[in-house]
């Protein structure tokens, strides 16, 4: 049986992940720093990024990873080239980036990140997803809080677009990349099937939930202090500082065929989404 490695297998697509691919027979290794139980083909590993000490044993047997990367990190295409040398028997190395990273200049620390997995000498798939839909109700730091408690969707937008992508069609595209030929050497933009003003996502919300949520779309200093309340690090504020500057600049809005490419069903839309999030206001 393939044995694949999940890293941040707690968090939005690697749990997703983890359940599809187990679900599909193959082995799971499911790394975090915080590893529940065994489940039936998963057995959870413990795994820190600031722990080298972890990383071998985590990775130990895998013939495939699939890696989601670090986002605020100076050098994290080291740090990835360093993880994928501590695993020699993985042929496959499978990246979740992120949509328009193929299209940023070669020095900005995404683009480094692609360049490390593919000069890492094993095979190499690199999914692009646009933003995902589940932020919505499951990243407090981003939007769900604000979603959940004050029915404000915060996205310093203006009416540019994005074509956001339900987790559980990455999930789905990282089986069938991992599960059938012909994916070496290929990057993926994976999206919904519509682009969506931020207020579009408000109005879909409110309709699934009843509710009125309303999009907040201030000037770009309430925005940083909108996510320097969530309590993360100043880097990831000005990490999302900046994707919102791609959002103004139109960077995620474009809708491609690559999940229905690669998985052979169309991709959720985001009133899919809506019905099916339970904590979804
Ligand atoms: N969110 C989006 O809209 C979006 C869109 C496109 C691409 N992406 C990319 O996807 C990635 C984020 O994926 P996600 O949204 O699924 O993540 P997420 O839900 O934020 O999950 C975070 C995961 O990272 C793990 N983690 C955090 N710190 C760690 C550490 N020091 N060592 C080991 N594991 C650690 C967490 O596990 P534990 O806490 O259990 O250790 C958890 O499993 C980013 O690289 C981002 O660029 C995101």
């Amino acid at each position: 049986m393939k044995t694949v490695w999940v890293e941040g297998a707690t968090g939005k697509a690697g749990k997703r992940v983890t359940a599809a691919l187990a679900a599909a027979g193959l082995a799971v290794r499911a790394a975090s720093r915080h590893p529940g139980v065994p489940t039936a083909n998963v057995t959870p590993v413990p795994f820190d990024w600031a722990d080298e000490s972890t990383w071998a044993g985590s990775v130990a047997g895998a013939d495939a990873l699939f890696l989601k990367g670090l986002d605020v990190l100076d050098d994290a295409a080291s740090v990835i080239a360093r993880l994928i040398a501590t695993a020699p028997r993985a042929e496959h190395v499978v990246l979740m980036s992120a949509f328009g990273v193929d299209k940023a200049p070669a020095a900005a620390p995404r683009a480094r990140v692609e360049q490390a997995v593919r000069e890492s000498g094993r095979n190499w798939t690199i999914l692009r997803p646009n933003w995902l839909m589940q932020n919505f109700d499951e990243d407090d730091a981003v939007y769900a809080r604000a979603i959940r408690d004050d029915d404000e969707l915060y996205a310093g937008s203006g009416t540019h677009r994005a074509a956001f992508v339900d987790t559980r069609d990455v999930a789905d595209a990282a089986v069938a990349v991992l599960t059938t030929d012909g994916h070496h050497r290929r990057g993926y933009d994976l999206t919904g099937p519509r682009s969506l003003t931020f207020a579009e996502v408000a109005e879909t919300l409110s309709a699934a939930s009843g509710r009125a949520i309303r999009h907040v779309d201030a000037d770009l200093e309430t925005h940083r202090a909108h996510f320097a309340r969530s309590g993360r690090p100043d880097a990831w504020v000005e990490h999302m500082m900046e994707l919102f500057a791609f959002v103004r600049a139109d960077v995620f809005d474009g809708v491609t065929g690559d999940v229905r490419r690669l998985t052979g069903h169309a991709p959720r839309s985001l009133e899919d989404y809506a019905r099916s999030a339970c904590s979804c206001p």
